[in-house]
C-alpha cells in the first residue's frame, strides 16, 4: 500500500507499518491482536498504555491555556521546571524546554559551546543522539555515515561495557576506557573540549552498561579539561535504570547538563528538557543565550510532563522499577542459561536489558518474524543482533514471565 507520508528509518517499500487502536498497561491492540509491549514503543511508554490520568490531565490543560509565546510564563511551566529541578542534583537552577530529545541535545551542546567559547565534542561510537545534523554529528551509530559529511568538532571515542557471558562470568568490552577518552582529550589540544556527552547507558545500542567507576572518572576527566559534562538521559531517565534520570545508577558523580525527552510525558505528548547546574546557567544572566523555538515550553506538553511526573512519584513508579530489576534480570540470564550457544552476551540494568544472538542471518530474520507472529514488540539491533528490552515501568511479574516465555518460543521457532 502506498501512505501520503514517510516512514521512518527505512526505505518506503520495506516499512512495516503498525496501526495501534489502543492499550492498557503493557499491551496495546492492533487488528492482529494484543501485542505485549517489550519495548515501551519508542522507549517513551514508561507509564504504560492507556493512562485516564494522562488523558484528563491533557484535557483539563486543552481547556485552560494552549497558546502561549516563547517568552510566556504560566504556572504549570514553572510547575515543572520546578518539580524536574528538585529531582536533580543539588545545584541544578534552570530548565531549558523544546519538543524532543535531538532538539535538546543540540541545546545542551550550544550552551556548552557558548559557556566554554569551544567547538569540539566527545561522544562514543555506539551511542545515539537523535536525528538532526548536530545530534547526528555526536551519535556514533550506523545512523550517522549515511548523512556525513556533519559539522566539524565531534570527536568518537569507543564504548566500554560489560556484558554477562553464560553461566554468569564478566566481560569488559568495547575497546574503550575511560583512560583512553583522557587522552584523546589531551591530544586534541590542551582544554580544548567544550563537552563530553554521552549516554549513561547507551540504549538503542544494546543496554551497554560502563563498568564500576566509568561514569565518575567521566566527571573527572570534564574538570581537568574545564568541559561540560552533558547526560543524555533522553531514554535513560524517568525510572528506565531504576533511578529518576538514569545517571544515579552508573556512579556517584553529576553531570552539568541533564537532558531529557520520551518518557519525560510518558509518551502522551511530545516534549524534551535540559536541565542546567547553576554554574553554567549563571553565565547567561549577562550574555545572550542564542537558542529558541517558537513553541518553547508549549503548554501541551508541560501540562503532560506535569502529570507524568506526579504519577511516577504518586505511583512509585522509579522505585517499582527499582524491584523489579532483579527478577527481570533472573529472567533474562536463566533464558541465556539455557541457551548460551545462541544466546553469549546478556547486559541488563533496571528495566533496560538487552541479549545478543550468535546465529547465521537466515535464522535470526526468522527469530524477527516469529517475534512477530507471538505479538511481542521490542527493539532489534540488527548490525549487532541484539535485541533491546524495556518494558513499561507498570509491568507487573507475571507479564515479565510472559515475556520471556514469547522470546523463548519465538527462538525455538527459528532454529527448528
Ligand atoms: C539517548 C537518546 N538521545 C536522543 C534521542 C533523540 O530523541 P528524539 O527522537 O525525541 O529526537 C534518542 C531517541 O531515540 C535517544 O535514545
Amino acid at each position: 500500500m502506498d501512505f501520503p507520508y514517510f516512514f521512518t528509518w527505512t526505505a518506503q517499500r520495506a516499512a512495516t507499518p503498525i496501526a495501534i487502536r489502543g492499550g492498557k498497561g503493557v499491551w496495546f491492540e492492533t487488528e492482529e491482536g494484543l501485542w505485549l509491549d517489550f519495548g515501551s514503543l519508542s522507549y517513551q511508554a514508561n507509564l504504560g498504555h492507556g493512562s485516564e490520568r494522562m488523558v484528563r490531565a491533557i484535557q483539563r490543560q486543552c481547556e485552560r491555556l494552549l497558546l502561549t509565546l516563547p517568552n510566556g510564563i504560566y504556572p504549570e511551566k514553572e510547575a515543572l521546571a520546578r518539580a524536574l529541578l528538585e529531582k536533580a542534583p543539588s545545584g541544578f537552577s534552570k530548565v531549558f524546554f523544546t519538543l524532543g530529545g535531538a532538539e535538546a541535545v543540540e541545546n545542551a551542546v550550544k550552551i556548552a559551546r557558548l559557556f566554554t567559547g569551544r567547538y569540539k565534542t566527545i561522544s562514543r561510537y555506539r551511542s545515539y543522539h537523535g536525528a538532526t545534523l548536530g545530534a547526528l554529528a555526536l551519535s556514533g551509530d550506523y545512523r550517522r555515515p549515511p548523512l556525513e559529511p556533519l559539522g566539524p568538532g565531534a570527536i568518537h571515542v569507543l564504548d566500554c561495557y560489560v556484558s554477562r557471558l553464560p553461566g554468569g562470568a564478566q566481560s569488559i568490552e568495547g575497546g574503550g576506557s575511560a583512560d583512553a577518552i583522557a587522552l584523546t582529550a589531551k591530544l586534541e589540544g590542551p582544554r580544548s573540549i567544550a563537552a563530553i556527552v554521552v549516554e549513561p547507558v547507551p540504549g538503542q545500542n544494546g543496554c551497554l552498561v560502563p563498568p564500576p567507576g566509568y561514569w565518575d572518572a567521566l566527571r573527572r576527566i570534564a574538570d581537568a579539561e574545564g568541559a561540560v559534562l552533558i547526560a543524555d538521559c533522553v531514554l535513560n531517565g524517568f525510572g528506565r535504570l531504576g533511578t529518576y534520570y538514569g545517571f544515579e545508577a552508573v556512579g556517584e558523580a553529576a553531570p552539568d547538563i541533564i537532558v531529557l525527552s520520551k518518557a519525560l510525558t510518558g509518551g502522551y505528548a511530545p516534549l524534551g528538557a535540559l536541565l542546567v547546574h547553576d554554574r553554567i546557567a549563571r553565565h547567561f544572566d549577562d550574555h545572550v543565550l542564542y537558542a529558541g523555538l517558537t513553541f518553547y515550553g508549549h503548554p501541551l506538553g508541560v501540562g503532560a510532563a506535569l502529570e507524568a511526573v506526579r504519577i511516577y512519584e504518586e505511583e512509585g513508579l522509579i522505585q517499582r522499577a527499582s524491584e523489579l530489576a532483579k527478577p527481570f534480570a533472573s529472567l533474562l540470564h536463566a533464558f541465556q542459561d539455557r541457551w548460551p550457544e545462541l544466546v553469549p552476551k546478556t547486559r541488563a540494568i533496571g528495566l533496560l536489558g538487552a541479549f545478543e544472538l550468535n546465529m547465521k542471518q537466515e535464522a535470526f530474520e526468522r527469530f524477527v518474524k516469529s517475534l512477530r507472529a507471538e505479538r511481542i514488540h521490542l527493539h532489534i539491533n540488527h548490525g549487532f543482533r541484539t535485541v533491546i528490552l524495556a518494558p513499561p515501568l507498570v509491568i507487573h511479574a507475571h507479564e515479565l514471565e510472559e515475556g520471556f516465555a514469547r522470546i523463548e518460543r519465538a527462538l525455538l521457532a527459528s532454529v527448528q
